[in-house]
């Protein structure tokens, strides 16, 4: 524990926690009587508990989940006398005599038909917002069987999904009817795996409710930890007696300021620009800087009041802007950086001035973007303890390994005195690679020797987590006479915020890829990180591609009209083919399929365009706009290493284990990779046993980023399964024409009339547990940039494109989604299922961009003033699969995580310039901005 410097205290700003604290000090504990999923239960709490509380830690059902305390998310969502009620708005008082009813009590011994529909239509991905969505559409059909899509919506509306795009909850609630309770488990038979679409290997738990998330397994004698915050952009700090203010608050443990850290206080995602403190030391650089933890027994901290915490702030001028913080005289952020430059990114090929003064067509523009917030429904959560000399820290999580390494630098330990276990992760989408609460808990263990535990209340998620970048844009592109795209220049400075993160990655990303998918001869582009004293931005599904593809997407159209061209036969002209050279001069050889993308698009373009005119002919106030936009990405890192190990092997039992050390954010990479080495291995998927993501157990499969997944750890999991294959054949010595089946304990090898069996009970146990194992690990080829950002950057790209097609209230700048038609070239659709519920759930996050999110520091830090889509926001999605194999991708498979979000704004944006003439120009495209434009529009008429 530190010692104090000045005794003074300031209000901190978790607003959620001091409410808490305030509702409950000093209330006395009284007994409450309530029936849980039909058995009577009794609990002795404060009356004003909250009945989420209650269920969760009390009588440790925590499939009840909490996303916000606030009545935002609706996961905490439970029947009370069989209606719907947000658990975290009730007091536990106000259940006296009822009947609640959780997700635990859906399944009678089986699964319930809703259950079972939510599992065949794949409607939960990470799961987190599940259990609310069960209990609350199963009131909904108690009382209507056979519901409407409308019907449906409005039961559900409340209940926020970050993963879904809600169309597969849609449509699982609607058909649950049908479903009946026996769900097909088969799995498909061996060597057909891929391309099936089984229920989901890890999904049971998840309709169960027994699926444990960062929050839901805590250690009953943990402390509970409490982040100190910065309410300042730009303050430096000094503490008073903290010793003195423990003593005087019972149950307080200790408090830990950066002086306690014992190694370097500093972390990063990439190496050379880690810069961010653990705990800030003297002054933080953004709001919501973490500055000091306050440990102590969980009732304590349930009743604890921050409001004398001792710390004295004095707040410093702040630059929250890039154009502030880059001009002449602003103050560095950092002192190594000057002109509060991160880095930047580079591409330059041909010669594009040239090109430009000799188009036959040029246009310009310039687009501003705003911060999203990932708002996943899981905030951060997770505990750490002391296992003899290791420190475990059990947490959500998409990238172990490098928490691992993180943790163990701030806290002085030997890398393998650290062992990260993820629990499931509710969202992810970019913002859990960078460790958050990691470091803070181990700490606490660490010095307390008493495990640990840190879930983050939704406020401070938002404070203190990665934003998707704001971007501020600038382009011309020039064709020819015949409509082929000549050169482009592109400029993008990109609000970094504090600390670094993954700016680098979105610097260097942004270059590469704002050209599109189109053949584009001359070309420069730069795109620069610049750090603000705004909210850390780092990854969020594209890596700032999705920013950049709007600039070029909508000036696409723009030159198209300028050429007379249609729009979608514009993009066919120019599109990158097999034997095309990208930007950088990477020659792509084969698998592009951005052409049959577009073509598969044809015939709803030439529907949705005459949907349009007709409707507009009929309509003065009202205006269809249908708009066209494409997507390409490079999956895995920018020319850097980027390795995927996968081990799998056969046990005595004649179990296949494998270690699968692919986070499962809710994408699915349990089941795919899983499908992936089953058909390279010969055997049924029936006989694979997952051994998920520990650093202390499985091989590292890398973080669970940049739509690598499938292609880089999947071809991982398809060289192992091929050489555990080539190992049993050699062992059988046979050839590998022959097959393999897994009688019981004994493996049954043929070939032509010849049949051998092993009895595996026989063979020796290697160390990892097997008869026979393998262990393979991939990398994908790719080389380095070079000054002009020349090279191959990436092994394998995917491409998409999709329609939009929506309605604009001229009068209000409302607009009306009616909707979005999506074709994806996924090299091979390994789980066609899967696949679908990533295009729709990326979507659904690409309609937020476009449409309504905005993060803004100070007063959108919540679910309730930061909107998402709700089941209302997203229309009908039709998806159109386009398999264009690429030889480096297992079984030719692309990613496809980060592509799907891409193309979904600016194909709205271009429509709502198609139905009222306007490009918006500051993204999201509100309605207030939408209006503005009209009237601007209108008085230059
Ligand atoms: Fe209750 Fe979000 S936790 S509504
Ligand atoms: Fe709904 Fe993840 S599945 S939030």
């Amino acid at each position: 524990m530190s010692n104090a410097q000045t005794d003074i205290s300031q209000v901190l700003p978790d607003e959620a926690l001091l409410d808490r604290g305030r509702a409950q000090s000093g209330l006395a504990r009284a007994d409450i009587a309530f029936a849980v999923n039909g058995a009577a239960v009794s609990v002795n709490v404060p009356p004003l508990r909250r009945l989420s509380q209650v269920l969760r830690d009390e009588l440790q059902m925590t499939g009840t989940k909490v996303g916000c305390d606030a009545g935002d998310c609706g996961a905490c969502t439970v029947l009370v006398d069989g209606d719907p009620v947000c658990a975290c708005l009730m007091p536990a008082a106000s259940v006296s005599g009822t009947a609640v009813t959780t997700v635990e009590g859906l399944a009678n011994g089986r699964l319930s038909a809703l259950q079972a529909s939510f599992l065949a239509h794949g409607a939960a991905q990470c799961g987190i917002c599940t259990p609310a969505l069960l209990v609350a559409a199963t009131a909904l059909l108690d009382a209507n069987p056979t519901p409407s899509e409308t019907e449906v919506q409005d039961a559900l509306g409340g209940i926020l999904c970050r993963c879904t795009g809600y169309r597969k909850i849609i449509a699982a609630v609607m058909e649950a009817s049908l479903q009946g309770a026996d769900l097909d488990f088969r799995l498909p038979r061996s060597g057909h795996a891929i391309g099936s679409s089984p229920v989901r290997l890890d999904g049971v738990p998840k309709v169960t409710g027994d699926e444990k998330f960062g929050g839901d397994s805590f250690p009953t004698d943990a402390l509970s930890v409490l982040v100190v915050r910065s309410p300042h952009y730009h303050a430096s700090f000094t503490f008073g007696d903290l010793d003195g203010w423990a003593r005087a608050h019972p149950g307080i443990t200790g408090v830990f300021v950066a002086a306690d850290i014992p190694g370097k206080n500093c972390f990063g995602v990439i190496g050379p620009f880690a810069d961010q403190p653990a705990l800030a030391e003297g002054f933080a650089r953004f709001r919501g800087e973490a500055v000091a933890l306050v440990a102590g027994e969980r009732e304590a901290i349930l009743d604890l009041d921050l409001s004398d915490f001792p710390v004295r702030w004095a707040e410093l001028p702040h630059l929250l802007h890039p154009a502030e913080a880059r001009a002449d005289g602003a103050a560095w952020i950092h002192e190594n950086r000057p002109a509060n430059l991160l880095t930047s990114g580079f591409v330059e090929r041909g010669d594009p001035d040239a090109a430009l003064a000799g188009a036959a067509f040029t246009v310009s523009g310039a687009i501003d973007t705003s911060y999203v917030e990932h708002a996943y429904i899981e905030p951060e959560a997770g505990y750490a303890y002391l296992d003899g000399d290791t420190l475990v820290v059990v947490a959500c999580t998409q990238a172990p390994y490098m928490d691992r390494d993180d943790t163990a630098k701030v806290l002085g330990l030997p890398v393998d005195k650290v062992r990260i276990v993820p629990t499931a992760t509710g969202g992810g989408f970019g913002s859990k690679l960078d460790v958050s609460l990691q470091p803070l808990i181990g700490l606490v263990a660490l010095k307390t020797g008493r495990p640990a535990t840190l879930a983050y209340t939704r406020n401070e998620s938002m404070m203190s987590t990665t934003k998707r970048h704001p971007s501020e844009m600038k382009a011309t592109i020039g064709a020819d006479a015949d409509g082929l795209v000549t050169g482009m220049i592109f400029s993008g400075d990109f609000n970094t915020g504090a600390y670094a993160s993954w700016g680098p990655t979105v610097a260097n990303r942004v270059p590469v890829h704002a050209s599109g998918p189109y053949a584009t001869p001359n070309y420069r582009a730069e795109g620069r990180a610049i750090h603000t004293h705004g909210p850390i931005s780092g990854a969020f599904r594209g890596f700032g591609v999705p920013q950049a593809t709007i600039m070029q997407e909508t000036l696409y159209d723009e030159l198209a009209g300028k050429l007379g061209i249609d729009r979608l036969e514009f993009r066919l002209r120019n599109c990158l083919r097999n034997g095309s050279e990208t930007v950088t001069g990477q020659r792509l050889e084969s698998g592009v399929g951005i052409a049959e993308c577009l073509e598969a698009l044809r015939p709803h373009w030439a529907r949705a365009e005459a949907d349009a005119d007709a409707f507009n002919n009929a309509n003065r106030d009202r205006k269809r706009g249908v708009g066209v936009a494409s997507c390409w990405y490079g999956c895995g890192n920018t020319s850097l290493p980027n390795p995927s190990t996968i081990r799998v092997g056969i046990a005595a039992d004649g179990d296949v284990v494998l270690h699968q050390g692919a986070v499962d954010i809710g994408q699915g990479s349990n089941t795919v990779i899983t499908q992936i080495c089953a058909d390279a291995l010969g055997l049924p998927l029936e006989r694979f046993r997952l051994k998920s993501a520990d650093t202390a157990i499985s091989p590292d499969a890398g973080k669970t980023s940049a739509s690598r997944q499938t292609f880089v750890t999947g071809k991982a999991a398809e060289r192992a399964g091929r050489a555990l294959r080539d190992k049993i054949l050699r062992f059988a010595n046979v050839s590998e024409k022959a097959s393999l089946q897994l009688d019981g304990a004994a493996i049954v090898i043929r070939e032509g009339e010849a049949t051998r069996r092993i009895d595996l009970a026989s063979l020796d146990v290697d160390a990892d547990g097997f008869v026979f194992g393998a262990e393979e690990t991939y990398d994908p080829p790719t080389l380095p940039l070079d000054a002009k950002g020349q090279g191959k950057p990436y092994a394998v790209y995917g491409y998409g494109a999709q329609i939009a097609e929506l309605e604009v209230d001229l009068k209000l700048g409302t607009v009306k989604l009616i909707k979005i038609t999506a074709a994806h070239d996924v090299g091979k659709a390994i789980n066609p299922l899967l696949v679908e519920g990533q295009i729709e759930g990326g979507i659904a996050q690409g309609i937020g961009m476009a449409l309504m999110e905005e993060y803004i520091p100070g007063r959108t830090e919540n679910l309730h003033d930061y909107l998402i889509p709700t089941i209302g926001d997203v229309p009908p999605i039709q998806t159109i699969l386009v398999e264009v194999p690429d030889p480096e991708g297992p079984f030719g498979a692309k990613g496809l995580g980060e592509h799907v979000l891409i193309p979904t704004a600016p194909a709205i944006l271009n429509a709502i310039r198609h139905a009222t003439g306007v490009l918006i120009t500051k993204v999201p495209a509100t309605p207030t901005r939408i209006r503005a434009a009209i009237r601007e529009k209108e008085a230059r008429a």
